[in-house]
């Protein structure tokens, strides 16, 4: 490990206590981002020679050191020095080492813009490798549904996990296809908060030099520049939005994970869980536990506490960097890196779920299921539907008091009689087609409409 002093050591006498360095330095986990900052200091340095800051030759000199230093770093061999708080003080130390001209990088730039920037870049390449891992999880709910769709089978749809109505898998599976692609919006949005380029933005005021922010902005990619070089230094609202969004799929992950944990029981049994997707008792050999499920439900709590964590970081800061800003990052990777382990392991468990049909059907198919439906032929009959719900919950009281069989009661009553018996045949309840229903013909139009969204997405 070379030795040497920090970038500010001219206005200070003596060293930086350890526990200084230790609670100060940022680079055990801000190093993750040299790319993104070695990107900043090449589209600098351009912005620097164009605008006549340095010399050709020097630019020359300074980008060449870059790349050797870009190397280093990722083939490990990068010797990282005592001085070094931060992948910038660090990447600018040897790049000066390398070339004297690296003295030169820093002109009309402070470490407040730089990081600002770069945490921004962090954050559109990681929104972006996000949204392919959730768009995979979606297609292989998408290709579950489709299957369960042609192979027409159902489990009960609940609500407040009571048997409610007989659903189609493929109705229940789509519904997490909806929220996740939801998920993708958001994002997307975040994305849209994050492409604002701030380099130039100096330590809080800007600069007296002749630097073009604009210039440096297209060279990395921004959609936009930042207009107020104080909230430049100062905003990481981006990463407040990108940690609620990916709590936001971490809440919908955590909810199909539970609804896993709940079909591979016993009690309920509708799943069976791949072998290499699930994990063994080391004291109970028959057990199979869905571990990923619950993993998934468990990694909202984390997802949630980053997302917390870091608002209440910011809430008391006056304007502008105050080191309470470094706390943007662990955070914000922790989320980055929990979502797309999750989601990947998720898509292994989804693709390879064995549904137990049976199961599912013999939950779904008690006649009682189809009391709505009996409800609703009443209606079309011209009943108003509070008479025709006290008609049917009359008979179904009946049927559990006295033992007596629904379909029987149902097939003696006046107004109902063999028809309404249909009813209650076992089955998925394929009339309720009304938009966006259960039944099995507006589950085709959906999943349609899901292909088409699915389609878009790169
Ligand atoms: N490591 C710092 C951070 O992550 C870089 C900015 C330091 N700026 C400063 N004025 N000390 O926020």
């Amino acid at each position: 490990m070379a030795d040497g002093n920090t970038l500010w050591h001219g206005r200070f006498d003596g060293d930086a206590s350890q526990a200084l360095r230790e609670l100060n330095d940022s680079l055990p986990f801000d190093r993750r981002m040299y790319r993104e900052d070695i990107a900043g200091s090449r589209a600098h340095v351009e912005m620097l020679c164009e605008v006549g800051l340095i010399e050709a030759v020097e630019l020359q000199d300074i980008l060449e050191a870059l790349e050797v230093v870009e190397a280093e770093i990722a083939e490990g061999t990068f010797e990282w020095a005592q001085s070094d708080e931060d992948i910038h003080t660090a990447i600018e130390r040897r790049a000066t080492e390398i070339t004297p001209s690296a003295a030169k990088i820093h002109t009309g730039r402070s470490r407040n813009d730089q990081v600002a920037n770069d945490v921004r870049l962090v954050a559109l390449s990681e929104i972006d490798s996000l949204a392919e891992v959730l768009g995979a999880l979606i297609r292989s709910l998408l290709y579950r549904a489709e299957d369960a769709h042609e192979n027409g089978w159902y489990l009960p749809g609940y609500t407040h996990l009571q048997r409610a109505q007989p659903v189609g898998l493929a109705h229940h599976l789509a519904a997490y296809c909806w929220m996740l692609m939801r998920d993708l919006d958001r994002l997307h949005e975040a994305r849209g908060r994050a492409d604002v380029s701030v380099l130039g933005a100096g330590a809080l005021a800007g600069s007296a030099l002749p630097i073009d922010p604009h210039l440096v902005a297209e060279k990395l990619g921004f959609t936009s520049v930042f207009n107020n070089s104080l909230d430049a230094v100062s905003d990481r609202d981006f990463v407040a939005d990108l940690l609620y969004s990916l709590s936001v799929v971490g809440v919908h992950l955590s909810r199909l994970g539970e609804e896993i944990c709940l079909w591979a029981s016993s009690e309920f049994n509708f799943v069976e869980l791949d072998d290499a997707f699930s994990t063994g008792s080391s004291m109970m050999p028959q057990k199979k536990n869905p571990d990923i499920a619950e993993l998934a439900r468990g990694k909202a709590g984390r997802l949630l506490g980053n997302l917390t964590g870091f608002l209440a970081t910011q809430k008391g800061l006056p304007l502008t960097y105050n080191k309470d800003l470094q706390e943007d990052k662990e955070p914000m990777f922790d989320s980055c890196d929990t979502v797309r382990l999750t989601a990947l392991a998720l898509t292994g468990m989804v693709e390879t779920l064995k549904f137990n049909e049976d199961a599912m059907k013999e939950s779904a198919d008690s006649p009682y299921g189809a009391a709505t439906d009996l409800a609703d032929f009443l209606v079309e009959k011209g009943i108003p539907f509070r008479t025709a719900h006290s008609v049917i919950a009359g008979l179904v009281r009946e049927s559990l008091e006295s033992g007596d069989d629904l379909v029987t009661l149902v097939e003696s009553h006046e107004d109902l009689g063999a028809d309404a018996a249909q009813l209650l045949l076992p089955g998925i309840g394929s009339r309720r087609n009304s938009h966006g229903g259960a039944g099995s013909d507006a589950v085709s139009i959906q999943l349609e409409a899901l292909r088409a969204r699915v389609g878009d997405l790169r």
